[in-house]
This record gives structure tokens, sequence and C-alpha cells, in this order.
């Protein structure tokens, strides 16, 4: 598998996670919903990656995340290249909802300036409640709504990007009604991904309208169509 070297240039609290800013040239960045399986390269006994996803917006430097407690700024990395499937939104989308279901906003913000940018609306859907740090992150343009609405009015997006725990599926789809769901959309998958994108473990499985399929390899962002009420 092809490696990168990433320099670890700062380090972020992002609520519970840390997160880090790397220097890495734009071309190998991941878009939103992707991941970098790391090690760091003074580490040479650790086997797992730290699989680290985008995080907040993109600028000069990439900022990812979760990075581990004891990677320091100054700290080299390997990295693979890109990872798995991320988010695809339609140009013709107008109205992007973006529901960050009992996790933290931070992956799902990488959206919000690609697709302002496209001159779509955007509105956060969560449950419960959003600290002011967490509201720092949204942009203005966002509107910040209970994930209530999203389940009142479930023909308001035109693509829907989730982000939630694989054990979470079938709870966050109990609350629509069967076929209300109709528009677009990408579930990113949360689940462990020891084997880094090898496909080799079996460790990431998640059941799909197309049978179980492995997070690392045709995720971690599915179709909603995909896994929509067969959580
Ligand atoms: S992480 Fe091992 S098969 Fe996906």
């Amino acid at each position: 598998m092809s490696s990168l070297t990433a320099n670890l240039v700062e380090i972020l609290q992002l609520g519970p996670e840390i997160a880090g800013r790397v220097e890495l040239p734009s071309k190998h960045w991941p878009v939103p919903g992707q991941f970098l399986a790391c090690q760091r390269v003074t580490d040479e006994m650790e086997i797992l990656p730290a699989n680290l996803f985008p995080v907040l917006g993109f600028s000069h430097l990439l900022t990812v995340g979760p990075i581990p407690a004891v990677w320091q700024p100054g700290d080299q990395l390997a990295c693979t290249l890109p990872q798995g499937h991320g988010f695809d939104v339609p140009v013709s989308a107008r109205r992007v909802g973006l529901v960050p279901y009992r996790v933290s906003p931070a992956r799902l913000m990488t959206l919000v300036t690609p697709v302002l940018t496209g001159s779509a609306s955007v509105a956060l859907f969560y449950e419960g409640h959003l600290t002011q740090a967490v509201l720092d992150w949204v942009p203005s343009q966002v509107e910040v709504l209970p994930l209530s609405e999203l389940v009142d009015n479930p023909g308001w997006p035109d693509y829907l990007a989730v982000d939630l725990e694989r054990t979470a599926m079938n709870i966050f789809f109990a609350q629509f009604k069967r076929h209300s769901l109709q528009c677009e959309g990408g579930v990113l998958v949360r689940t462990p991904m020891p084997c880094r994108g090898l496909g080799a473990c079996g460790v990431c499985s998640v059941h799909t309208r197309r049978g179980w399929r492995l997070a690392c390899a045709d995720g971690p962002v599915f179709p909603l169509a995909e896994v929509w009420h067969v959580a």
C-alpha cells in the first residue's frame, strides 16, 4: 500500500477528541468522509493505525482527528493514501441536511464550505444540546435545528449527510417512517477499522441492502438507500 509522510504541526482539542493540523500536499487530502490510516514514524512497534478523518474545514493545512493523546507537534506520520468512499454531494442539491447523530459534528463540518460555495442551504440537525464551543465552529449561514425538525419534515433535504456509530444505526433510522426519507444521502458509519482498509479482518462489517459490506473498503460513507431500514 502506498505511503505518505506528513508532519504534525499543531494539536487542537475538539470537545472530547484531539485533532491535529498536518502538513501534507493537498493532492493527497482525503475528501470529507474518507480517512488516512496513520502511524507515528517513531512508533515502530505500533500495530494498529490511527484512522484520521478530516474535521472542521480545509485551509492551508489539513485538520484531522481523532489523533492519539501521545502524539505531539513535530511528530512525523506515515500515512496511507486516502482510504474508502467519502460523501458525494450532487452539485444540484439545493438543501443539504447534516446529522451528526450522537457524535461530534466535526467530521460533517468539512462539507459546509463546499456546499455553501455551491449556493445551497445547509441545516445542521442535532439531538440534544450543542455547546457554545461547538457552535463556534458553525458558520452563521448554517441553520442549527433540533433533529425532531428533520423527523417531522423529512422531505426538506435534497441531500442528507449522516454521521453515526454503527451501533446507533437502528435507533436512528427507527425515528423515521418507512420510505419517508426519499432524498439522496450518505451515511458515515463509525466502526473500528483495524486492518487499515485491507479488507482482511471483517471487523468493520456493515449490513446493507447489498449484503454485508466493509466500512474500510466499501464505506465508510454508504449511500443512504443502501443502509436505510436494513441496519
Ligand atoms: S478494517 Fe479489516 S476488513 Fe475493514
